[in-house]
């Protein structure tokens, strides 16, 4: 058995779980706050995030982080998240998007060029080919100049968040539908240097989860 969800099972995993995803707060929150304080948000004014779930983190962005004239897009693979967040988002329809993609990475109906490109709790499940093509994706669909943010489970470092993650992992490798199909992993070995200028790396461990937050510039 694969290590992974296939595009299928995660559709079909996060169809079902719905508005549980927003109970996963307790370990996203401080990672999602580290991420809006380091990509210079507030200057985007074309931002787009790869799945989005029910849209908790983009209605946070709207609401608090992003101009009143910035757009904002979003999609996901799941039918029930994207009507969640659709539902969510409704008081900012004239200036957002939110539409269900499949699992080829096409960020083409998000309008790009985007200055900003954020994705959160998403790599973290898919496979490495599915990372590397997020990552071509956001290359191609990003101003020279913009920025990718990413948060993910990660390795933890030390102690207990060490501990936690190597248990996650284990699970994760005997039943990834326990956890959604996520796994701790570390984003900037994807990063091409050639492509991606880092300009802010972090782990951040709340309730000994450790997540990192990375800030990439398009070079
Ligand atoms: C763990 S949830 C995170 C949701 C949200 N970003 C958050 O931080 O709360 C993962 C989300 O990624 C979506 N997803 C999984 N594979 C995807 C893919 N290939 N393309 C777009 N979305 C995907 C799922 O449907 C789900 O909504």
């Amino acid at each position: 058995m694969s290590d992974f969800l296939t595009p299928s099972q995660a559709r079909k995993f996060y169809d079902g779980f719905g508005a549980r995803q927003d109970r996963q707060g307790f370990y996203e929150d401080a990672a999602l706050a580290e991420l809006c304080r380091n990509c210079e948000i507030d200057k985007a004014r074309n931002v787009f995030e790869f799945g989005c779930g029910t849209g908790r983190f983009a209605s946070l962005l709207l609401r608090k982080h992003l101009s009143p004239d910035a757009r904002f897009s979003a999609c996901d693979l799941s039918q029930n998240m994207v009507a969640l967040a659709q539902d969510r988002l409704d008081e900012f329809s004239a200036r957002s998007l939110i539409w269900q993609c499949d699992h080829t990475a096409d960020f083409e109906p998000g309008k790009p060029p985007f200055d900003l490109i954020i994705s959160s709790y998403v790599l973290d499940l898919l496979a490495p080919d599915g990372i590397s093509d997020m990552l071509t994706e956001a290359a191609r669909c990003l101003n020279a100049g913009g920025r990718l943010g990413l948060v993910s489970l990660t390795d933890g470092r030390q102690g207990f968040s060490w501990l936690t993650s190597r248990i996650w992992a284990k699970i994760q490798h005997w039943r990834p539908n326990l956890v959604g199909g996520c796994r701790p992993v570390r984003l900037a070995e994807y990063l091409d240097p050639k492509i991606w200028r880092i300009t802010h790396q972090r782990v951040v461990v709340q309730w000994t989860i450790p997540s990192e937050v990375i800030v990439a510039v398009r070079r």
